[in-house]
């Protein structure tokens, strides 16, 4: 018999590494590096996505009232983006949140002609705005898709017809440290045709004392989220973490930039998770890693344009300069010198 080899199609192995297992591949390797960590895209179950729908709401939390204002003020500078022709709206990490509402009712007040296709990995969101856009706008047309930002991409790509108008908002880019976000953007570049536009939020560097009470609010809220991972792999994966034995701990770095979230272990302790089948220890006051919220400079914004081939037409912000929704668009035409570039990110963030 000849040698002979197959490409594997995603058809060919989805129904064998299904989400769970990947969830357990994730936390297996979160658990066992050092120092450990788990990526805050697994915070979105049920109970997490409420959790983030009432943070949304805290005064404590600006990002939410700052961004609604600029979207308030400048939703006409961004439909004018877009152009005149009929367009796909496409919102990734949508959430459940009034910033989509908001922008979905300027723009049908308009007569804008698109269509909306939100993203976002929790089913529970997604249900939930789905069946609330049905209500408030019978006639849109939703197709809504459950998935991570990277499958999502997959999708766009595949859809050249119209012009793509992508919203990223509530400063989700500020969970990449900056090699992973130049391999998102670059990624969402190679999903998207030249011109496309894209509005991203960004959550501007201030003063130190506002950014510690958004991550460590009063009534505690944010410290639930954060302990709801640990409630999620009990659940899912047959982990048994006593959370009474984890504090939440928000904390900002000021030499990266980034607020930090982590759960840390109050005592020396053994975890067992069924689904891994085995044990992980901890030891005294050994922090989980579980969140990064990096701030930016408007030239960071900027840098990050320019190293991704986009152009920036412009930083929408809001009344106090707490945050900026950034207009850019895609530039596809002279980026012979930009291709070279994607090997090397997608070599770094691997
Ligand atoms: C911080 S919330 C922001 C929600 C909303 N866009 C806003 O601005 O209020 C992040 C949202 O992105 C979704 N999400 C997080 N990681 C994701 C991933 N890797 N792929 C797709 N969606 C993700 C979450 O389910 C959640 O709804």
């Amino acid at each position: 018999m000849p040698a002979t080899y197959k490409i594997l199609q995603s058809a060919d192995h989805a129904d064998s590494f299904n989400n769970r297992d990947a969830f357990a591949l994730d936390v297996l390797v979160g658990l066992s590096s050092m120092p450990k960590s788990i990526s805050s895209k697994y915070f979105y179950d049920q109970r997490g996505s409420e959790l983030f729908r009432q943070i949304s709401l805290l005064p404590e939390y600006y990002l939410t009232e700052r961004e609604l204002e600029i979207i308030e003020h400048h939703w006409s500078t961004v439909a004018a983006a877009a152009g005149r022709e009929p367009f796909n709206l496409v919102e990734l990490g949508a959430g459940f949140s009034q910033k989509s509402l908001l922008f979905l009712e300027h723009f049908a007040k308009a007569g804008l002609a698109f269509r909306y296709v939100p993203i976002d990995i929790s089913e529970s969101a997604m249900a939930g705005l789905v069946e609330s856009l049905g209500e408030r706008f019978p006639h849109l047309e939703v197709n809504g898709l459950v998935t991570d930002y990277f499958n999502g991409l997959k999708w766009l790509n595949r859809r050249h017809r119209r012009r793509n108008l992508v919203l990223f908002l509530g400063s989700s880019i500020g969970n990449f440290n900056h090699t992973r976000a130049c391999f998102f953007l670059r990624s969402l570049w190679n999903a998207l045709n030249h011109d496309d536009v894209v509005l991203i939020g960004f959550d501007m560097k201030k003063d130190i004392d506002l950014l510690l009470r958004a991550y460590n609010d009063s009534e505690g809220v944010t410290r639930e989220f954060n302990l709801n991972l640990l409630c999620r792999i009990n659940g899912e994966l047959g982990g048994n973490f006593d959370l009474s034995k984890f504090r939440h701990f928000g904390t900002y770095n000021v030499s990266s930039g980034a607020m930090e979230s982590y759960l840390v272990s109050q005592e020396r302790q053994m975890v067992f998770i069924e689904a891994i089948g085995r044990s992980f220890l901890f030891e005294p006051w050994e922090p989980l890693h579980t969140e990064y919220s990096y701030k930016y400079l408007a030239s960071d914004i900027d840098r990050l344009a320019e190293e991704t081939g986009f152009e920036v037409k412009q930083h929408l912000y809001d009344s106090r300069n707490y945050f900026a929704d950034s207009v850019w668009r895609v530039q596809k035409v002279g980026s012979g010198e930009l291709a070279s570039r994607d090997r090397s990110l997608t070599a770094k963030a691997g």
